[in-house]
């Protein structure tokens, strides 16, 4: 497995792979890897001939205030997790952004609302990076988690608008055995906040029964799920929203085709999201 943390170096790689008729696959990260991560590169390697992984904390995607200085590192893990699932390249640069640097890619709409109502200029920090490292690992395919499901839009977004030659890949959620969705953040939860952060996929699996009961009103869905929530006496509601899958506008009226169940919770200074698809098999997309 080759490590490089030269933007140059990896952009030569890229270049004399593609030349050699090769497929990239890459899959970016911010590193402290887990399951989550680890089933995203099993799905780069099924598909292509070279797996790129880069291990990057982007400042840029961290407002004033949020954990950037505190988000968990471990580096040699993450290399060690990497080369366990076969990866070809890691790419861990120190910095990627010159002192003068004054570009950002902005995806209006899809960014206003979820994550992006609170989280200001995250989603801003997130196509401006994920752009640059798409330039430099010039990848086929890219795969990104489905747990973040705001950002995998605006990456299919960005992509779409900007005639990016790149196919964007979902992966599926990692659970643990509580339910509890895999996360880097997961680390900063104490064993009782843990405990009750299993309330979001249970709350989750209650909302799908409803459906599946012949519930169609969002407000009833969502307040449900919001007072199932706020049962535990440690979280705090974000937001729990029922939005249309492609638009992420909120869903009026009956529901009547599929639609995302999301939401932010807080547990102390942790925020964890989560989502559903609601309908799938009962209602016509
Ligand atoms: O999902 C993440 O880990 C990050 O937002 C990403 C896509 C690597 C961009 O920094």
């Amino acid at each position: 497995m080759l490590h490089l943390d030269n933007s140059g170096d990896l952009h030569r790689w890229s270049r004399a792979a593609l030349g050699r008729g090769q497929t990239i696959a890459f899959v970016p990260t911010m590193g402290y890897l887990h399951e989550g991560h680890r089933s995203l590169m099993r799905i780069a390697r099924e598909r292509a001939d070279q797996v790129v992984v880069s291990i990057f904390v982007n400042p840029l995607q961290f407002a004033a205030g949020e954990d950037l200085d505190t988000y968990p590192r471990d580096p040699e893990a993450d290399l060690h997790i990497c080369e366990s699932e076969g990866v070809d390249l890691v790419f861990m640069p120190g910095d990627l952004y010159p002192s003068d640097f004054s570009t950002t890619v902005v995806v209006e709409g899809l960014t206003n609302g979820l994550c992006g109502a609170t989280r200001e200029g995250h989603f801003d920090g997130v196509a401006t990076v994920v752009l640059k490292l798409f330039n430099l690992v010039r990848p086929t395919m890219a795969v990104f988690g489905q747990k973040d499901f705001q950002q995998l839009q605006v990456v299919r977004r960005m992509v779409r608008d900007l005639d990016l030659d790149i196919q964007i890949v979902g992966g599926p959620i990692v659970r643990d055995s509580d339910g509890v969705a895999l996360s880097s953040r997961n680390a900063y939860l104490s064993s009782e906040e843990r405990a009750q952060a299993a309330i979001l996929n249970k709350s989750l699996i209650a909302a799908d029964a409803q459906v599946r009961a012949g519930e169609r009103d969002p407000e009833v869905l969502v307040e449900a799920v919001r007072q199932a929530v706020q049962a535990a006496p440690l979280a705090r509601v974000d937001y729990v929203e029922l939005v249309d899958a492609g638009s992420l506008e909120p869903v009026t009226g009956r529901l009547d085709r599929p639609a995302l169940l999301a939401l932010a919770v807080r547990f102390g200074q942790t925020r964890l999201i989560d989502n559903r698809v609601l309908g799938e098999e009962q209602l016509q997309a």
